[in-house]
This record gives C-alpha cells, sequence and structure tokens, in this order.
C-alpha cells in the first residue's frame, strides 16, 4: 500500500479530488467506483471545482440502503445527485446505482456485477472507510461475502450514518446492498481517504499486515495499487 500524509482533511480531501481528475484527463472514458459518508464530501466539492470532464466518464457507487428509492432524499443517490452528479457533466444513463428499493435484490446485485463487467470493471475506485474497518457496507464478520449482496448493518454503521437520518440511528435502514470484496479487489486502482482521529484504529487495523474478515479493510493488503490518503489524525499510530 503506498500511503501518503497530508497536514489536514482539506488537504487529503483535495489530493483525492486530483486523483479523480486526472484519472479522467488521462482517461475520459474512464469507469469509476465512488463512496458516499462525510469524508467525501469535501473531495466531491473540490472535485467540482477542478471541472473535470465526465461526459464519457461511467460511474458505479459501492452502495445504497434497502427500502429507499433512488429519489428518497435520505438515499445515496440524492447524497451522490447533491454533491456530484448534478454539478458535473455526467450522462444520466452513466450513473450506475444499485437500486434499494428493487423487489428481487438479489436479481439487482446480480444485475449490477453484469453492468460493473459489462463497462470493463473499474480503473479507479475510490472508498472511505468505517470506524470499524468496514467498506462499502462490507461489515466485520466471520466470513465476508465475495459479490455484490445484501448486507446487514451493525449498529455501530447505523450510528455513523444517523447524520443523513436527522441523527436517528433507529431510522436507519437496517440493511444495505454492497459491492462485495472481490467486486472491489477486481478496481484496477484503489484510492482509500480516511480523515480524523475516529478512523485511525480502523487504518492501523488495516495495515497491521494481517489480513481478517474482522476488519474487511484489511484485505486491501492483497491489492498491487492501493493509495491510502490520511490526514495527520487518521494516519495516529496510537
Ligand atoms: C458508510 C459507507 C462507506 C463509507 C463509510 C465512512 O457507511 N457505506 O462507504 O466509507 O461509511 O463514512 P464517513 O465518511 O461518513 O465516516
Amino acid at each position: 500500500m503506498k500511503i501518503r500524509i497530508f497536514d489536514d482533511a482539506a488537504r487529503a480531501s483535495l489530493a483525492v479530488a486530483r486523483i479523480i481528475a486526472r484519472q479522467l484527463r488521462v482517461q475520459p472514458a474512464s469507469v469509476l467506483g465512488l463512496p458516499t459518508g462525510r469524508t467525501s464530501i469535501p473531495v466531491y466539492k473540490e472535485l467540482v471545482r477542478l471541472r473535470p470532464d465526465f461526459s464519457r466518464a461511467q460511474t458505479f457507487n459501492l452502495d445504497e440502503f434497502v427500502g429507499l428509492p433512488a429519489q428518497h432524499r435520505r438515499s445515496f443517490h440524492a447524497f451522490m445527485d447533491r454533491h456530484l452528479f448534478r454539478r458535473v457533466n455526467i450522462a444520466a444513463g452513466h450513473v450506475h446505482f444499485l437500486d434499494g428499493a428493487a423487489k428481487d435484490l438479489d436479481a439487482e446485485c446480480a444485475l449490477f456485477e453484469r453492468a460493473i463487467a459489462r463497462a470493463g470493471g473499474m480503473d479507479l475506485l475510490v472508498l472511505g472507510i468505517g470506524a470499524n474497518g468496514h467498506i462499502g457496507f462490507n461489515e466485520p464478520a466471520a466470513r465476508l461475502p465475495a459479490h455484490t449482496h445484501r448486507a446487514r448493518l451493525t449498529a455501530v454503521t447505523r450510528r455513523a450514518n444517523a447524520g443523513l437520518f436527522a441523527g436517528k440511528p433507529s431510522m436507519v435502514p437496517r440493511e444495505a446492498l454492497s459491492m462485495g470484496m472481490a467486486t472491489i479487489l477486481a478496481a484496477r486502482r484503489i484510492v482509500l481517504i480516511a480523515t480524523g482521529r475516529s478512523k485511525a484504529r480502523a487504518v492501523r487495523a488495516m495495515r497491521s499486515g494481517c489480513i481478517t474478515p474482522t476488519v474487511p479493510a484489511s484485505f486491501l493488503q492483497l491489492h498491487e495499487d492501493v493509495t491510502l490518503i490520511l490526514d495527520r489524525a487518521a494516519a495516529q499510530r496510537r
């Protein structure tokens, strides 16, 4: 894993935005994998400011809550519309999202996997990380599903996502759809951003040299092109 440490979250966010913008410059028809979450907000803000050309790009988002249709204001799809898609020149048909309100959720997951394959796989996947070491919605567990799947959210993760739900963890859906570890590891290049002290423990565990499903992000150690973008707080060693 390559590691770049920045003084603060603002600089780390700008670095990630520049990586995405550069990817689009070098390869305008890139297939991007994108995260949601608080950490990604300043990244998208900087990215919008850099005005990259999204006209030929395609995007796949990592995950979505079960039960929320795309237009629901608390869905991850709506989050992405607000923070990025509405502000750049991406074609609506180039945005790919898991539909959390699909009737047949397993079929929806299989469809999503096929759409990624049809697009030629992800060129660049940007990730955040949960304080418990989750990526996407791959929560710590004894076994991790390989492909896009239906995931049960832990209490910690529901609390962490409460911000989108008027601060009420009980309103956060109990389930989500998420890319699996094999889906994630198939991306040609991965950039993970972690900022703030609350992520320091997960970052340490992810880089520990051991791979364990109890820290899903530790599987990134198997990938040959991963860059961690950290601020000082997230890079703290103790
Ligand atoms: C959410 C998302 C993840 C995200 C993580 C961190 O649960 N499913 O993709 O990376 O939590 O979120 P935040 O940046 O708000 O800490």
